[in-house]
C-alpha cells in the first residue's frame, strides 16, 4: 500500500477509506465496498492490490479504458500550457474539439460544459429559445418513461422514472412524460406549447431498451410535420459505444440537437450540446459556463476523439460487442435464469427471472469483475470500447461463476 493510502489529508493514519467516507461524505449512493486506487486498459486495482476486470467503466465514461496514453499525454501537455482562462477568449483546444465535433456529426454548431445532466438543460433551453423565436412561446418538452437525463431539477423533471422524481417534488413544469416506443404517445403529448420531442435513441438506464424498427423515423417526421425541434440525448449511446460514431445513424435519422458528456473526454468531465445551424439561436449572454470548454478537459476531449476516430474504436465495439451479445446468448441457453439479452455494440443488458442482480454483483466482484446492477434483476456491461474477445471470455466464465454460486 502507498503513503497516499495510509494517511489522511490531516496526516493521520487511517485503516478504513469507507468509514472515512461514511464521516465526510453525504450519503448519495449505494457504493459496492472496494477502494479503486488505480487503473489501466480495462483493469483496475483496490488498495490491497486486488486487481479487477472492469466492466463498468467509470458507468460508460472510459471509452479508451483507464489512463489512455493518448489522453495522459494530452491532458500532461496541456497542464504545462495552459489550464483555464474565461470564454471571453478564444481557446484553440475548444474550437480543435468542436471542429472535429461537427465533421464527424451531422451537426453544425458546439456548446461545451462540464456533464450530460448540464449538457440537457442548455438543449432544453436552446429549445425554449426556439420556442420564442419560432413557436410562439412554446416551452414543453415531450420525453420518455424509463427514460435517464440527469439529476439537475429540470433533469429529474424530464427523467421518466418517478423514483428519481418523488424526493423533489413540485417538479419545474414543462415536462411531459409519455410511453417510451410509441408514436402515439408523442403525437396525443403534443400541443401549440410543444417545442422540442428530448429522447434517448436507446434507454441506456433504464436498463438498455431500443427502440422498435419505426419509432425514431416516426418521431423525427412528427416533429418536421410539427416544425418541433428534435432532441437526440447520446449522452450514453454516442461516440462508438453501440458500434456507430452515434446511433441516430444506424436508425436513418439526423437530430436537430444531440448532447454528449461521458465516453467524450474518456475520463475527463466535460459535456457537449451540437446543433444544426437552424437551431443554433442562442445569442451572446444568454447561455454560458466558467468552466465548460476549458482548455485541459478539451485537449483531453480531442485526443480521445481523434484516437477513437484514427483507430477504429467503433468497429472494435461493433464486434466485440456482438462477441459478447453471442456469449451471453450462449449462457442463457446453459443457464435457465437469463431470461433476455440485449443491447448493441457495448452496450448490453442481461435480464434475470429474479431480483438475482445484487447477488450476481457481488458474485461478480469475488471473482474479479466489476459489473452495473441497472435493475433488480438485471446487470448492464458497459466495459471501455478497446476490450477484445479474451476480456469478454474472462466476463463470462466469472459471471458464469457467480450464476452458478446461487442458483445451485
Ligand atoms: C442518457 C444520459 N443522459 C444524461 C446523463 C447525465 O449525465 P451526468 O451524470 O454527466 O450529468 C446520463 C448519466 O447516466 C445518461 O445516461
Amino acid at each position: 500500500m502507498g503513503l497516499v493510502n495510509n494517511l489522511s489529508s490531516g496526516g493521520d493514519k487511517v485503516s478504513n477509506w469507507q468509514e472515512l467516507e461514511r464521516k465526510y461524505f453525504m450519503n448519495t449512493v449505494e457504493r459496492v465496498p472496494v477502494t479503486l486506487v488505480r487503473g489501466e486498459g480495462a483493469r483496475v486495482w483496490d488498495e490491497n492490490g486486488r486487481e479487477y476486470l472492469d466492466f463498468v467503466g467509470g458507468w460508460a465514461v472510459n471509452s479508451l479504458g483507464h489512463c489512455p496514453p493518448v489522453v495522459v499525454e494530452a491532458v500532461g501537455e496541456q497542464a504545462h500550457t495552459l489550464i483555464q482562462t474565461s470564454n471571453q477568449f478564444y481557446t484553440i483546444p475548444q474550437i480543435r474539439l468542436a471542429e472535429l465535433l461537427v465533421n464527424n456529426s451531422c451537426l453544425d454548431k458546439v456548446f461545451l460544459c462540464n456533464s450530460g445532466a448540464e449538457a440537457n438543460e442548455g438543449a432544453v433551453k436552446l429549445a425554449r429559445r426556439y420556442g420564442q423565436r419560432y413557436l410562439n412561446g412554446a416551452y414543453e418538452v415531450i420525453t420518455t418513461l424509463g427514460s435517464f437525463h440527469g439529476r439537475t431539477l429540470s433533469m429529474v423533471a424530464a427523467t421518466g422514472q418517478v423514483k428519481f422524481q418523488e424526493p423533489y417534488l413540485p417538479l419545474p413544469v414543462g415536462f411531459i412524460n409519455v410511453e417510451f416506443n410509441s408514436i402515439g404517445a408523442i403525437r396525443a403529448a403534443t400541443t401549440d406549447k410543444t417545442c422540442a420531442v428530448m429522447l434517448e435513441p436507446v434507454q441506456g438506464e433504464g436498463g438498455v431498451n431500443l427502440p422498435e424498427d419505426n419509432y425514431l423515423t416516426a418521431v423525427r417526421e412528427w416533429c418536421d410535420q410539427k416544425g418541433i425541434l428534435l432532441i437526440l440525448d447520446e449522452i450514453q449511446t454516442g461516440l462508438g459505444r453501440m458500434g456507430t460514431l452515434f446511433v441516430y445513424e444506424q436508425y436513418g435519422i439526423e437530430p436537430d440537437v444531440m448532447t454528449l458528456a461521458k465516453g467524450l473526454g474518456s475520463g475527463v468531465p466535460i459535456g457537449a450540446i451540437l446543433a444544426k445551424d437552424r437551431a443554433s439561436v442562442f445569442v451572446p449572454g444568454e447561455h454560458g459556463s466558467t468552466f465548460g470548454g476549458n482548455p485541459l478537459t478539451c485537449a483531453a476531449a480531442y485526443a480521445a476523439l481523434k484516437f477513437i476516430l484514427d483507430n477504429d474504436i467503433v468497429g472494435n465495439a461493433r464486434k466485440v460487442g456482438q462477441y459478447l451479445i453471442d456469449s451471453l446468448e450462449g449462457l442463457r441457453e446453459k443457464s435457465r435464469c437469463i431470461t433476455d439479452v440485449r443491447g448493441r455494440g457495448l452496450l448490453v443488458a442481461v435480464e434475470f427471472n429474479s431480483d438475482i442482480a445484487g447477488s450476481l454483483l457481488t458474485g461478480c466482484l469475488d471473482r474479479g469483475l466489476l459489473v452495473n446492477r441497472v435493475k433488480p434483476n438485471a446487470l448492464r456491461f458497459i466495459p471501455p470500447l478497446i476490450i477484445g474477445n479474451g476480456e469478454v471470455d474472462k466476463a463470462i466464465s466469472i459471471l458464469d461463476g457467480a450464476i452458478s454460486s446461487i442458483i445451485n
